[in-house]
């Protein structure tokens, strides 16, 4: 899946800068690798946090811990089977070793998943891609990655506003606003901020030319710390709690009673939830 439209590209481009190249390898080398491992996998870029030298890194990534039946099309319940991470993982380390992977990394690993990888490969995971905003804050996998030197990247760094089968509000929250007004900047700039402030990269999408050249200005400027230290009084997305911010991104479609691996969401991440 190669999610960067090319309108945006090309606005990035011209915004930033960098060298973006479109992935021409997808079609040739990873989409063998998909079908062969019948595992979702991620191709991202993400410029290097802290890097200013206009580099940009590819990663493979793999998208869940999830296996599909081989040729599978869709998120159909019946073709889940049960993952075989560390066979998946020595495909990713070939595709490492080739060259044609800049980096290899994952998305959607709870620490537990992260960390039995972590025993077995032999290259370590360069990235965990993981939901992550200001109402879901992710402490644990955030220490657990910095422990281990795993770079974190997080997805819905607004929250997914406007995104109909997602019901949460990150953007409205009280907090948010108030640190933004005193700012002067708008409250998707501050979630922005406040990620790359944790160490984190963020990863938001906009398909509107006005808000992209908003979300790209996050930098020379920062919260500073008495409003950033607000960040941790906000109330943290629960799967159990559907009054402020659910966990948007559960996984649902890759539990089953009788298909796949995992037969409820907190197996699925491990009690993470
Ligand atoms: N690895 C995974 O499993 C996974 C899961 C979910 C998402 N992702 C990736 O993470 C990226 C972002 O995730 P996302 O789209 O769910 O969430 P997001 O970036 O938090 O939110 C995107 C939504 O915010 C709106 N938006 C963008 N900039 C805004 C601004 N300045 N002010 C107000 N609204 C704004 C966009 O609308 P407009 O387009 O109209 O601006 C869009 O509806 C995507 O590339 C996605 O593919 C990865």
């Amino acid at each position: 899946m190669f999610f960067i439209k090319r309108k945006m590209l090309s606005y990035c481009e011209r915004a930033t800068g960098a060298t973006l190249m479109i992935q021409k390898m997808f079609q040739e080398h990873w989409k063998p690798l998909w079908q062969s491992f019948s595992l979702i996998t991620l191709i991202s870029t993400f410029k290097q946090a802290g890097r200013l030298n206009r580099t940009i890194l590819y990663v493979s990534q793999i998208h869940w811990p999830v296996k599909m039946k081989k040729g599978a099309v869709g998120f159909v319940s019946e073709n889940l089977l049960p993952p075989d991470i560390p066979s998946t993982w020595r495909a990713m380390e070939a595709l490492y070793a080739s060259g044609k992977a800049r980096a290899i990394g994952v998305s959607n690993f709870s620490v537990k998943k992260l960390g039995d990888l972590l025993e077995v490969a032999r290259v370590p995971p360069a990235v965990n891609q993981v939901e992550c905003h200001p109402a879901w804050q992710q402490p644990k996998l955030r220490a657990f990655c910095q422990s281990k030197n795993v770079h974190l990247s997080g997805y819905s760094p607004l929250g997914s506003p406007g995104t109909t089968w997602i019901k949460g509000d990150v953007l409205n929250n009280p907090i948010l606003t108030e640190v933004a007004e005193k700012l002067g900047k708008t409250r998707a700039q501050v979630a922005l901020r406040w990620g790359l402030q944790m160490g984190h990269s963020v990863l938001p999408k906009s398909t509107n030319e006005t808000r992209i050249k908003e979300n790209i200005q996050v930098h020379g400027w920062s919260i500073p710390d008495d409003l950033f230290a607000k960040f941790s009084e906000i109330e943290q997305a629960s799967l159990i709690s559907f009054s402020f911010g659910v966990r948007l991104v559960s996984g649902t479609g890759f539990v089953h009673e009788t298909y796949g691996a995992y037969r409820s969401i907190e197996e699925l991440w491990d009690g993470e939830v």
